[in-house]
């Protein structure tokens, strides 16, 4: 089980998930989102699982999508690291608590704030978006639709380490995850929630998720219209290239604007 690139394992009516590439600080690879996916489907299936619970292993919860093995060219918005979290409220209607320490960043803080309904962080989480550093041209709109304007620019543009990494009490503040707490304490105030989440009738939850993300969605449709054409002149550019091949290379980049 602990080879493993998320382990499953069901008690008491909780699923328990976990992201378990702690070496590579839980990056998604499409192997790992693959799994995630199938993961998400048995907590839907499976009726002794009335919550599931989501961390991971080792200091971070996750590095966002996995730079070195992802083909990010022309594949957007349907790489795999993006479906893990965007089927709330559509196709997973059982509650989700996550487990947030460490670095949360691109995907992977779209998987916590957005894949999970509760976010319990650790005072030491540190969210982020560094796409933008990264080379990597934006997902669907949804990572930022929960946070104010100014507050979703700022995190959209420099979201990477050296820029503004966004601490838990802010994320907090902002009402982006649920709860603040030490690490130690994590996973006992996770099943705090998971445990009251089980005592609600599961109709009752499958149409508060399901009213929630559908009115939400409702924005992000308005700006998946405009996607692709604000989106690709940047996904296809050399720029974009060149900041991903800096990133593995561990150099600064040269941009040519184009
Ligand atoms: N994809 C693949 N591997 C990743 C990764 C990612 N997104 N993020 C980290 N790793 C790997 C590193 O390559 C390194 O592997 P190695 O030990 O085999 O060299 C290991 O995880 C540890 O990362 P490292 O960079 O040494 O740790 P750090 O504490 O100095 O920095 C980060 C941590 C998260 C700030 C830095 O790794 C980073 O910026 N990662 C990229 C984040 C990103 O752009 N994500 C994509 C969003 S779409």
């Amino acid at each position: 089980m602990s080879e493993e690139l998320v382990t499953y394992e069901v008690r008491d009516g909780v699923a328990y998930l976990m992201l378990n590439r702690p070496d590579k600080l839980n990056a998604m690879s499409d192997a790992l989102s693959d799994r995630m996916m199938a993961l998400w489907a048995e907590v839907e299936r499976d009726p002794q699982v009335k919550v599931a619970i989501l961390s991971a292993a080792g200091k971070h919860f996750c590095a966002g999508a996995d730079l070195e093995a992802t083909d990010f060219s022309g594949a957007l918005p349907g790489i795999r690291q993006h479906q893990v979290y965007t089927s709330n409220g559509i196709s997973r209607f059982k509650p989700v608590v996550g487990v947030v320490q460490g670095y949360a960043l691109g995907a992977g803080y779209a998987l916590a704030v957005c894949g999970c309904d509760v976010v319990i962080a650790s005072g030491d989480a540190l969210f982020g978006f560094p796409e933008a550093r990264a080379g990597v041209a934006l997902g669907p709109p949804q990572p930022s639709s929960y946070m104010p304007f100014k507050v979703s620019l700022e995190f959209m543009l420099l979201g990477w380490k050296g820029g503004q990494l966004m601490p838990a009490d802010r994320a907090y503040s902002l009402g982006l995850v649920n709860k603040v707490v030490p690490r130690e304490a994590l996973m006992d105030e996770a099943k705090v929630w998971a445990h009251q989440l089980t005592l609600i009738p599961p109709l009752f939850v499958r149409s508060v998720k399901a009213g929630h993300y559908r009115a939400a969605a409702g924005h992000t449709a308005q700006s998946e219209r405009d996607y692709l054409e604000y989106v690709l002149p940047q996904a296809v550019s050399d720029d974009a290239k060149e900041s991903l091949a800096a990133l593995r290379e561990r150099r600064d980049p040269v941009f040519k604007g184009s």
